[in-house]
């Protein structure tokens, strides 16, 4: 493979390119790493560009020099230690054993290595040899002995850097870690946007977009998990960026715990991003000899608007994230009897829905929440996975049996981290559960967290879990989270290890996760967290794919799946057909456009089939039917947003192979008018100078007829519409 990074030993220069993008670094004089560029590819750099110098009133200068013009305070850094005349936000800050607050990162070295190396006991990107390169830094503070690795990964063909930090204490005293971001990046000044993507449970990743101005920013999650409210992204970008045009940096965090994305615009408008684990609550005392490793984040770069951003996001997700048998498998589409039926079911109850699903073509069912311990509401059993015999006499084998006889793969939900009161756990383990001493922890959903960082907890979600899954019955499982982490305390740490209970968790939960998804490689995982709320880069490492929201309600998935499309590939997210009026919006919306938004993603059902009318199973029939023929180009093509459901009466989408042969576009209508404003639809991503034909109405138009003038959309005369386009090229 051709060099993807090179180091200019005259310049002190470092070069990470590929065709499409350049990341360019320096060591500055004092031995500080200074940024030069991100951006598109640049032939040759030749080490002119230097941040210039400029005597400025209140930024201090280096101690060894008398320089007036060099000052921490303004250079552009790669990752700038804590108390070195740079006010702003820091990358790195610790405290010393002698109480200060100092990190002095000077270079020391590097090494170029191919491939990629893991992140010890961290989900990351991963990448052959042949596929990318990746350059390692060494920083280190003298007084303390600390050093910091920098990990700079380039990828061979896409627009992406991952980045990471791991700190060492290589002195003779411990040192308090307070804040270890995982990179930074500094701008110069530019007129540039922020979007985020902000939620609430069963409303998840909207997108938001606002000017940067200055001060400092935080978007974060301080919830044990990467949230509903705040996703582990932001994306920054020029003023006038939109999905097709414009320069965009993303900023995406491997990790599924809390998470903060700094945003600082300084006195000169220069912008620092800051990005990894949240320093709320945090700390970590390394011990001389340790280390602690830093999540990744994945910087992406596009010149040409928001799309490109996401379509680099979901190639890597796909192809460097989502790891096992799964990854390029298509993915079956499921019945869920959660909204079908809640609580309230028995095995000659579930046969039923078992029996349409069959007849109506689906492949999997998947048995949800209730069919353990003595559940039947949300108020116990947590942390009793023993199957609840008045719904299942026989056992869960016998109706898992009875599921795989139909043709039907058989899937099971689980809430392995979780405690009720109420359960026989609780009884025999009373410290299992996560609670500061002498305080009362607070319930929500009337349920407690189990403190993953005790290993005898991790051991018994292992046993429990494997205890099930040595059976050999199950294909699936959905891993829930229905609540976010409180009283964070563990009675297996030191005092002065309290500040790690977070971050513990999160690499008690990967190990768990590791262990099982190793033990068990035939079985598909799906994450959830009372929808999306633990829907991350990290979690897509162990879960090929979440539920995506609660909200099932087809209005309010289309802007839900638009903004989670920013960073995931729609491989990875799942949307299901639900009843009307919706469990969650009361609204009704048409059995078309419920199926044409689930049909988006990874398709699904999640009603009861038995109580649909004959014409409501044809159109299941037929819906099955569709998504079975189309699922390749969803599961696996490119996807390319149209119109944002936030700015107007309609949301659209398309869908393209990598060949360019076939496209899918759906286009949403909300509210109907009796004086309706005609719309065009224009795509993107075809080829122009391919002719394609509508499969439905046979009619042939070329790429650029298609992308350049677009066609228009029918006039609606009902509210909530769907209308799906089927392309395929032809060769006259
Ligand atoms: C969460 C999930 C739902 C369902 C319930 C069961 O809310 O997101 O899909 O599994 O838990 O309690």
């Amino acid at each position: 493979m051709n060099k993807l990074i090179e180091f200019d030993e005259k310049n002190k220069v470092f070069h990470l390119h590929n065709d499409k993008i350049s990341y360019i670094l320096s060591v500055e004089e004092g031995g500080y790493l200074s940024h030069l560029y991100f951006g598109k590819k640049v032939n040759g750099y030749h080490g002119q560009l230097r941040y210039p110098r400029v005597d400025r009133g209140f930024s201090g200068n280096l101690p060894e020099s008398l320089d007036r013009t060099y000052s921490l305070d303004s250079l552009l850094q790669e990752y700038s230690g804590v108390g070195n005349c740079d006010y702003r936000t820091p990358a790195l800050d610790l405290q010393n054993a002698d109480g200060s607050f100092a990190a002095r990162l000077v270079y020391q070295g590097y090494e170029i290595t191919a491939g990629k190396p893991k992140l010890e006991g961290l989900p990351a990107a991963y990448a052959n040899a042949d596929e990318a390169q990746t350059l390692a830094i060494f920083l280190k503070d003298e007084i303390s002995g600390v050093e910091v690795t920098l990990l700079y990964t380039i990828f061979k063909d896409l627009a992406v850097v991952a980045r990471s930090a791991k700190v060492t204490n290589a002195g003779a005293e411990p040192v308090e870690l307070k804040k270890v971001a995982s990179m930074q990046l500094d701008f110069i000044k530019q007129d540039m946007d922020v979007i985020s993507l902000p939620g609430a449970h069963a409303n998840e990743r909207h997108i938001q977009r606002e000017a940067i101005g200055q001060g400092r920013k935080v978007f974060e999650s301080r919830r044990g998990a990467s949230s509903h409210q705040m996703n582990s992204f932001i994306a920054v970008l020029e003023h006038n960026a939109d999905e097709f045009s414009g320069e965009v940096y993303g900023f995406n965090l491997v990790y599924s715990g809390n998470h903060s994305f700094e945003i600082e615009k300084d006195q000169f408008e220069q912008t620092r991003v800051v990005a990894g684990i949240n320093d709320y609550n945090f700390s970590w005392h390394l011990e001389a000899g340790e280390s602690f490793q830093a999540p990744e984040v994945l910087l992406a770069f596009s010149a040409n608007g928001l799309n490109e951003m996401s379509q680099n996001y979901h190639e890597l997700i796909r192809e460097h994230i989502v790891r096992g048998k799964f990854k390029h498998q298509e993915r079956e589409i499921l019945v869920n009897n959660w909204e079908a039926t809640y609580f309230e079911f028995n095995e000659d109850k579930l046969k039923t829905i078992v029996d349409d699903a069959k007849e109506l073509g689906i492949e999997m069912f998947v048995l949800d929440d209730g069919w353990f311990g003595h559940r039947d509401d949300d108020n116990t059993s947590l942390g009793d996975w023993n199957v609840y015999e008045r719904k299942f006499p026989q056992g869960i084998k016998h109706f898992a049996d009875y599921v795989h006889e139909q043709g039907l793969k058989f899937g099971l939900w689980f809430e392995p981290e979780m405690i009720s009161i109420d359960s026989k756990l609780y009884q025999e383990h009373p410290e299992y559960l996560m609670q500061v001493p002498g305080r009362k922890p607070s319930p929500s959903r009337n349920q407690f967290i189990l403190d993953l960082t005790q290993k005898a907890v991790h051991e018994n979600v292992v046993a429990q879990l494997s205890a099930l899954l040595d059976g050999g019955f199950i294909d699936y499982i959905k891993w829930d989270m229905n609540r976010h982490i409180s009283d964070v305390y563990s009675v297996s740490l030191p005092k002065q290890r309290q500040g790690e209970v977070y971050h513990r968790y999160m690499l008690g939960l990967y190990e768990i996760l590791e262990t099982l998804t190793t033990k068990y490689p035939d079985i598909l995982w799906e994450g959830c967290s009372g929808g999306g709320g633990r829907f991350d880069t990290g979690y897509a490492y162990y879960m090929p794919q979440s539920w995506t929201s609660d909200n099932t309600d087809a209005i309010a998935r289309q802007t839900i799946q638009y903004g989670t499309s920013l960073v995931y590939p729609p491989s990875v997210f799942t949307a299901h057909v639900s009843a009307v009026p919706n469990h969650q919006t009361g609204r009704i919306t048409p059995f078309e456009t419920r199926g044409a938004v689930a049909m988006s993603a990874v398709f699904g059902y999640e009603l009861d089939l038995t109580q649909l009318t004959d014409e409501e199973k044809e159109a299941v029939k037929e819906q099955v039917k569709t998504y079975k023929a189309i699922r390749p180009l969803v599961q696996f093509g490119d996807f390319i947003r149209l119109k944002d459901p936030a700015k107007g009466n309609q949301c659209a989408w398309m869908f393209v192979s990598r060949d360019k042969n076939e496209a899918l576009v759906f286009v949403f209508d909300r509210l109907a008018s009796a004086q309706p404003t005609l719309t065009l639809t224009k795509l993107a991503g075809l080829d122009p100078a391919k002719n394609y034909q509508d499969q439905k109405t046979k009619a042939i138009f070329s790429g650029s007829e298609l992308m350049e003038l677009g066609f228009y959309d029918p006039v609606k005369r009902h509210d909530f519409t769907a209308d799906m386009y089927h392309f395929k090229a032809v060769t006259d």
